[in-house]
């Protein structure tokens, strides 16, 4: 959607993943959906250097409505949890420097059970618009996919006349795809900052990892509709912080969602989180991956299927991979490759972050050994690859050169190759003169 925002995939924190429908503020007031909980978030999104890297937003989910509309028939937040109002909240938010964003769903209810905005279409986005509501996620529990074709686009037009730019993340294709409908990504791109492909995120290694297969799986569909101001979202929460992952599975999350172009929604405690992941999410080598200005979304190039079977991924290149690779991974679920085209380009070349993903859980790191050129490296000049979690320069290597990295099970090695200049006369890039 070309409506100046999302530029780059969104960041910021949102309360659905760890905090659920929590509605209990009796019993548990530190945790439940209340005004209390997002001005703690917004707070700490500041005084603990979140907001430093990038992380901007602070997002309702579910569960903040009233049952009921008022009596005009306007959405009204939960009086006991919500005490002061939306439009108060949005203003603390705005005060922290940070922005707001809310969450309806486009059918007659949300999917806990509250308004929908079926039949309100116009005064909603009129009502998003007088609280200062700067994100709106649209889910769409409810009602009927095929419907969607049109009613997305006519909330966007409806948000689109408040005058207020507000970025819009849709839902719209998730339910169209478990309904077995054929996606319009086109005509999803050009209505919506950001789209919701797959299932909801849980707190778990496995809810990971089917994400991410089934954006290398489908990706040649995917991939393509994501740019400046059109994302995929591969349930953009980052559960890193939480219960059920690893310190090298936070790892792996963070960098793939890097690679996916993803949005970077933290859903977790920030009066809890640990050192060791509060560091994950602020890693602002990865987030610059993410945030990357060309906006080009990354893919998997590289995966063994099964003993002696190579699938390339449409990766010429692949065809030289080296034995010793192959040798090593005659499991089903051993290293994966995936590179996402990242500036500086010079010449119609790219620099890459590059991803080594190891699916494997047995006991010990695995050594991959590939040239740069097997994996479509090709800069004469060569890269200077940086190891962007060990926070570790590499030095310079040139396209045959062997790059060998160790990747822990259920772990990630990412790294970022830059481009280097060809040295040419008069400053002229002449490429392959070296
Ligand atoms: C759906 C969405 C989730 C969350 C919940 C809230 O499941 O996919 O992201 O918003 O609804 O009820």
């Amino acid at each position: 959607l070309e409506n100046g925002l999302a530029r780059t995939p969104p960041m910021g924190w949102l309360a659905w993943e760890r905090f659920r429908c929590n509605t209990d503020c009796v019993n548990d007031p530190e945790h439940c959906i209340s005004e209390h909980l997002f001005k703690t978030m917004a707070d700490l999104v500041v005084s603990e250097g979140y907001r430093n890297v990038g992380y901007e937003y602070i997002n309702i989910d579910d569960c903040w409505l009233a049952r009921e509309r008022d009596r005009r028939g306007r959405l009204q937040p939960d009086p006991i949890r919500f005490p002061s109002g939306i439009k108060a909240l949005a203003d603390y938010i705005h005060s922290k420097g940070l922005k707001f964003g809310i969450y309806e769903d486009y059918g007659n209810f949300t999917c806990a059970g509250y308004p929908g905005i079926l039949g309100h279409l116009e005064t909603d986005a009129q009502t998003f618009a007088e609280w200062d509501v700067d994100y709106i996620k649209l889910d769409g529990c409810y009602s009927h996919p095929k419907d969607m074709d049109r009613g997305y686009p006519e909330f966007g037009y409806f948000l689109n006349i408040t005058g207020r730019p507000m970025l819009y993340s849709c839902s719209w294709p998730y339910y169209q795809l478990v309904s077995g409908m054929q996606v319009n990504y086109t005509l999803i791109s050009e209505h919506c900052n950001l789209w919701r492909n797959f299932d909801d995120i849980q707190d778990s290694w496995d809810s990971v990892t089917r994400t991410i297969d089934y954006y290398g799986d489908n990706q040649d569909r995917i991939v393509p509709h994501a740019g400046p101001g059109h994302w995929n979202d591969p349930d953009m929460v980052l559960i890193i912080g939480n219960f059920g992952l690893s310190y090298e599975q936070c790892r792996v999350q963070m960098g793939m969602w890097a690679i996916m172009a993803a949005p970077l929604l933290m859903s977790v405690d920030l009066r809890t989180i640990k050192p060791d992941y509060k560091a994950i999410l602020q890693n602002r080598d990865v987030i610059a991956v993410d945030q990357d200005p060309l906006g080009i979304q990354g893919k998997r190039i590289f995966k063994v299927v099964f003993l002696s079977e190579i699938v390339l991924e449409r990766h010429p290149r692949f065809s030289a991979v080296s034995s010793k690779l192959v040798a090593d991974h005659n499991n089903d679920k051993g290293i994966e490759i995936w590179a996402r085209p990242v500036t500086p380009i010079r010449s119609n070349r790219f620099s890459y972050a590059i991803a080594f993903l190891n699916r494997r859980v047995d006991g010990t790191p695995t050594e991959v050994s590939v040239t740069l050129q097997e994996m479509g490296l090709d800069n004469p000049a060569g890269y200077a690859i940086r190891d962007l979690f060990e926070r570790r320069d590499l030095g310079v290597l040139t396209p045959p050169q062997r790059l060998k990295v160790d990747v822990n099970p259920s772990g990630i090695v990412l790294l970022r190759c830059e481009l280097q200049e060809s040295r040419g006369f008069f400053g002229n890039n002449l490429d392959g003169s070296s």
